[in-house]
């Protein structure tokens, strides 16, 4: 090796550590308000593609999420919904793969994620029903994820619709820990590089026996406030849970519950803050500085990463 090309290699890893340092710190930093993209930046390009993930760590975000369901073959991809309807232009691709939902009114055909071999879901188009623009963009599987984020910025994978796999005989909760421990990211608590979140407390409970040094969120909706709705409840979630993933609507109406979670050693992360619906907020970045500075959120999930306040102004 050269003597230049000796110095190259070593100022660029000086610069790789600096990276490093910088994302652990900023990840890592007590009492830092923490952003995390929603789906990536899902205001700005199609949720859940790498599109989206890259835009968002480019706006600053500390952690970008990915819902995950699973593949037929047993891969985890990155996509919200447990059907591929929604997002894709799977009906025309595959016009006849589709079951049958009568649980309304009328039938309705669904294209389940878990009937599609990840060869399959790799065939559909995931961003023209976002804009047209977008219309080379795949489903990325959660290792495509992990490998674009990289190390500039944190995951924060939720186990979507756990019971739905568990009845066909696959476990998420085990896929994610083996792909967690493929990539070396079973982290500690402290650097949190990766933070787990599932609406399922079942899902919560197994990983925190099987993953205990990882961050992981409960995740609780409207329907289920009460689930959360005094401090002795608080203090039993706090026994297997890191932290609490309440809808803002929870939050806004108990803002006392923020105050019970951290006193729990719980961190408090409401969702979901979008310019597209902000109630009586005149901004989503007033929506977001109500929440963070006044009811002293920890972090928020937010589609526009770019309005997160960084201080209250
Ligand atoms: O995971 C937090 C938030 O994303 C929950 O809502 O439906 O967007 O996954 P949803
Ligand atoms: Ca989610």
């Amino acid at each position: 090796m050269s003597s230049t090309t000796r110095r190259t290699v070593a100022v660029l890893t000086i610069l790789v550590a600096l990276g490093c340092a910088t994302t652990g710190a900023r990840q890592g930093t007590p009492g830092r308000k923490q952003l995390v993209a929603h789906r990536g930046a899902s205001a700005y390009a199609p949720e859940h593609t790498l599109e989206a993930y890259t835009l968002a760590i480019e706006q600053g975000a500390d952690y970008v999420e990915q819902d995950l369901a699973v593949t037929k073959d047993g891969v985890l991809v990155c996509i919200h919904d447990l059907t591929l309807d929604r997002t894709t232009n799977v009906e025309e691709v595959f016009p006849t793969r589709f079951v049958e939902d009568k649980t309304g009114a009328a039938p309705v055909k669904r294209w389940l994620v878990g009937d599609f071999t990840l060869a399959e879901i790799k065939q559909l188009d995931a961003g023209s029903w976002f804009n047209a623009k977008f219309s080379s963009a795949k489903i990325p599987t959660f290792q495509e994820a992990i490998d674009a984020v990289g190390k500039r910025a944190g995951l924060y994978p939720e186990l979507k619709d756990p019971a739905f796999y568990r009845a066909r005989g696959v476990s998420p909760e085990k896929l994610l820990t083996d792909i967690l421990k493929k990539n070396g990211l079973l982290t500690t608590l402290a650097s949190a590089r990766v933070i787990i979140q599932s609406f399922d407390e079942t899902t919560v409970k197994l990983l925190a026996k099987d993953l205990p040094q990882v961050p992981r969120v409960l995740l609780v909706e409207p329907t289920n406030a009460t689930r959360i709705d005094t401090q002795e409840k608080i203090k039993e979630v706090a026994g297997w849970a890191t932290g609490l993933g309440p809808n803002k609507m929870i939050v806004a109406a108990r803002p006392e519950l923020v105050k019970w979670a951290q006193a729990a050693g719980m961190t408090v992360t409401p969702w979901t803050f979008r310019s597209s619906n902000t109630g009586t907020f005149p901004s989503v970045r007033d929506e977001m500085t109500k929440f963070l500075y006044d009811y002293g959120v920890d972090a928020v999930f937010t589609d526009n990463p770019d309005q997160f306040p960084r201080k209250r102004n």
